[in-house]
């Protein structure tokens, strides 16, 4: 089993704050890759253990031998993962995604990627703004890559508008995540405040971020 800090990176778990329904749409046509349902499988069986998981599968109807690392898959199966862990751990999709955004960053570092993350930034605000960057070299490896875009504005010393653009829809919490475990990677306190959301009819989303 893989090392990880990971108690600290799930406040609120273990509250039964009400499994809610499954609420995003899944884009079909493009697939997240292995790797993304690895993580969530390490994340889960590290914090909850092995038959959480076992349960996880179940519920979801995802066999494990239906994902490997480095392949592509529907992101249906990763929002199966998702919406089948806030059933069986009691706790709401949002929490589910920004608990694996947390974890991934962590994830990826561990898994050989770190060498890409350091290259792109050696604070929040310089890894934020070279997202794209970091995604397009990501996607020399993987074919049909289709990644999100991140925008960075009215950037000052502590904070910044973040613009994220997204064939996909649902995955907002993902990035609340994602932003707070590159806080946790850089050992900065961060907050994030949506602003705006695609799920609102904006057509994209944007979250004002804060750092110290
Ligand atoms: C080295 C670390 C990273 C790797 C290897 C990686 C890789 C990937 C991969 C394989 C996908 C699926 C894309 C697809 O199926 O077309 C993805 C999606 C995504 N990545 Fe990264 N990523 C990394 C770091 C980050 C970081 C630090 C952020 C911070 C915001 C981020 C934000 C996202 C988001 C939000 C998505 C969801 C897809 C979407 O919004 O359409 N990634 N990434």
């Amino acid at each position: 089993m893989r090392h990880c800090l990971l108690g600290a990176f799930w406040p609120g778990l273990g509250n039964a704050s009400g499994a809610r329904p499954l609420y995003l749409l899944i884009c079909y046509r493009c697939g997240v890759y292995g790797l993304i349902n690895v993580a969530v499988r390490d994340l889960v069986k590290t914090n909850f253990g092995d038959e959480a998981w076992e349960s996880i599968c179940r519920e979801s109807g995802v066999t494990e031998s239906a994902f490997i690392r480095m392949d592509q898959h529907d992101d249906a199966i990763t929002f199966a993962l998702v919406d089948a862990a806030s059933v069986v751990l009691g706790i709401s999709t949002s929490e589910v995604l920004q608990a694996f955004g947390e974890y991934w960053t962590k994830f990826t570092a561990e898994e050989g990627y770190g060498p890409l993350l350091d290259a792109a930034g050696d604070s929040l605000p310089e890894l934020l703004q070279n997202l794209d960057e970091m995604h397009a070299r990501i996607g020399t490896a993987f074919p049909n890559f289709n990644p999100p875009s991140f925008e960075c504005l009215n950037v000052t010393e502590d904070s910044m508008d973040l613009h994220y653009r997204s064939v996909r829809d649902g995955l907002d919490d993902l990035v609340i995540g994602l932003i707070r475990g590159l806080g946790t990677r850089f050992s900065v306190e961060v907050t994030v405040e949506q602003t705006a959301s695609k799920g609102d009819g904006e057509d994209h989303s944007v979250f004002h971020v804060q750092w110290h």
